[in-house]
């Protein structure tokens, strides 16, 4: 190989792609640039999210987080909501005005990289499974986030959140930030009983709870139940062009 080739290699290596990893939250907007291992390559910018959190004000906080990041090559971000082919179909903690917006679409106009979004608590999980088994993930924030994974492989968009646990109570009516808020014990004994119904129903090898509450549990978790950092979730969005 001449020279030239070999500058192309090296220079292949050097241009690994950086996805630039947004996190979108009801209460916070996050985002930094990661390189291929998931390392950040960037401070994360987090603002506040926009209320109403209509499309329009929150596509323009993704703007200004885009604007304070280094060079990256594509974009991934985790919405908290059902996504389908970059199109959301459902924004319950932001603005019903959410539905239908081609997000990858508007992502890839704001940024002039192609983008990538699925649901958030989706996200985070592909940034910390271990890749084996019947793998779950909790995402507790401001709502509540579902994410089934099959040896690695991400089952999309189960909304459990939204289904009946007690009378007429879904799950998010439960463990929500707002109940977090009104009283901490209760809300870590509610998320104890979330626990004791999953458990017997999935028969996960493993459970992650990951999302902004999850530093707030206090009681012992069985040995298959690992809190995770929020970070560690948003690097998912890297392992999100893998999937
Ligand atoms: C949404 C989920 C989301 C979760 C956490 C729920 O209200 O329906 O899609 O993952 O909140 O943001």
């Amino acid at each position: 190989m001449n020279a030239k080739g070999r500058g192309v290699t090296i220079a292949n290596v050097t241009r690994a792609p950086r996805t630039l990893c947004f996190d979108i939250g009801g209460t916070g907007i996050k985002g930094l640039v990661a390189d291929v291992k998931g390392k950040p390559l960037s401070e994360r910018v987090r603002i506040e999210t926009p209320h109403p959190a209509i499309p329009k004000s929150l596509l323009r906080v993704l703007g200004e987080i885009h604007a304070q990041q280094p060079a990256f090559d594509r974009v991934s971000a985790g919405f908290p909501g059902v996504v389908r082919e970059g199109v959301v179909y459902s924004a319950p903690n932001l603005d019903p005005s959410w539905v239908g917006v081609n997000l990858a679409g508007e992502l890839t106009r704001i940024c002039g990289k192609p983008a990538r979004v699925a649901n958030d608590a989706g996200v985070q999980g592909m940034g910390v499974i271990a890749g084996k088994g019947t793998e779950i993930v909790l995402t507790l924030g401001t709502g509540m986030g579902f994410a089934l994974f099959r040896d690695g492989r991400y089952v999309p968009n189960i909304e459990l959140g939204h289904h009946p646990i007690r009378g007429k109570k879904v799950y998010e009516d439960l463990v929500c930030d707002r109940e977090r808020k009104k009283h901490l014990k209760r809300w870590n004994r509610r998320v104890q009983f979330v626990l004791s119904v999953l458990e017997p129903c999935f028969n996960y090898d493993h459970l992650y709870i990951g999302g902004g509450n999850a530093e707030r549990l206090s009681f012992k978790l069985p040995g298959n139940v690992t809190v995770v950092s929020n970070d560690a979730g948003m690097l998912g969005g890297v392992r999100l062009w893998d999937q």
